[in-house]
């Protein structure tokens, strides 16, 4: 017998206000064309203000929680992954775990940017498979918009946000890739490619920054290293990309998913792709493209999904996952 981590319940919240390409011809010298041919992207949401990262991370998790059939009380850890938190500290997490009633478990940040979702279920996974935990809320929030250079016109057009939430149980499985649940994990980092992709500000310098990006580059190491990931996270599950029903990449940039879906030797056909609603919304791009896939009817019972992300760092990595 091996302890699996199932999915019980998923939603997502995205904030109100939808924001087309074309409010950024009236700012910035860019097109709505532009912005759709290099980037797939067509609208994003952006965040009211006073709506902060906990608050559409507390949404996001009550969804998730009623469409799993569970009160927050009953949840044992609450991991969110942002880079975006409301504040320095408390961790977004606790914010979370206070808002849906839980007072007996324990709530953490994981910050790993863009992979911080796959980082998020590979920790969740740790949890419940050595038996810390049986119920784990794991969720992905951003509000990026507090955080652009609105004269850049390379970076602020790209990213969105929202939130998405996973209810992880620990059940026991057969040890095998028939299994429901988390089938294998495979994370990474390399800080010497840090300078590519981070926000200019923080505890060090009093204020919370903005986006800084050398997006030609992110691009090159994104298309090399979500391939080799991917393919290594289904070896370590004893599977190949034939067994692959959807790959549920993180949402940054369509001309990156069709080049890793092209490496991975996977048709379009079985990409879960939301980009051109959401734009780049960091670690909340995977969980809301699996609910939005679960409520397209794309992703069914017994699929097996691969999902992978990368982000500033750089940090990598992918999650096996049977749904
Ligand atoms: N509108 C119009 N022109 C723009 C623009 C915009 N919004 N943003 C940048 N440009 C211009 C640049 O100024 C540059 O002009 P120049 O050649 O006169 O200097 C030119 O477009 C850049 O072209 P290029 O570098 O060939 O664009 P690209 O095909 O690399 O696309 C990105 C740029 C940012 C869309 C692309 O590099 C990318 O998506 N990178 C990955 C970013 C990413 O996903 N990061 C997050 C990972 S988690």
């Amino acid at each position: 017998m091996t302890r699996r981590a199932v999915v019980r319940g998923i939603g997502h919240y995205l904030p109100e206000r939808v924001v087309a390409n074309a409010e950024f011809e009236k700012t910035l010298d860019t097109t709505d064309a532009w912005i759709r041919s290099r980037s797939g992207i067509e609208r994003r949401h952006f965040a009211a203000p006073g709506e902060n990262t906990s608050d559409l991370a507390t949404r996001a998790a009550l969804a998730a929680l009623a469409n799993a059939g569970m009160e927050g009380a009953e949840i044992d850890a609450v991991i969110l992954a942002t880079s975006t938190a409301d504040l320095t500290f408390p961790s977004a997490a606790t914010m979370v775990q206070e808002a849906i009633g839980n007072t007996s478990g324990f709530a953490f940040d994981v910050q790993a940017v863009c992979a911080g979702f796959v980082y998020a279920l590979a920790n969740a996974n740790a949890l419940i498979t050595s038996g810390q935990a049986d119920r784990v809320l794991v969720i992905g929030a951003e509000t990026f918009s507090r955080i652009m250079d609105w004269t850049d016109r390379g970076t602020c057009v790209l990213f969105g946000d929202g939130a998405g939430a996973l209810v992880l149980e620990g059940v026991e499985g057969t040890g095998t890739p028939a299994d429901s649940g988390i089938l294998a994990t495979d994370l990474n980092s390399d800080g010497r490619f840090r300078d590519l992709l981070y926000v200019d500000g923080g505890v060090s310098t009093g204020s919370a920054g903005v986006l800084r990006m050398q997006g030609k580059e992110v691009f090159r190491h994104a298309v090399e290293k979500l391939a080799t990931t991917a393919e290594t996270a289904l070896a370590r599950a004893g599977l190949t990309h034939d067994d692959v029903d959807w790959v549920v990449p993180h949402q940054a940039n369509i001309r990156i998913i069709e080049a890793t879906a092209k490496k991975l030797a996977l048709p379009m056909e079985r990409v879960v792709v939301t980009v051109q609603d959401h734009g780049n919304t960091s670690a909340a791009s995977i969980p809301l493209a699996l609910s939005v896939g679960v409520q397209r009817g794309q992703i069914k019972p017994g699929d097996l999904i691969v999902t992978e992300a990368i982000g500033g760092g750089l940090a990598w990595g992918a999650v096996v996952l049977r749904w």
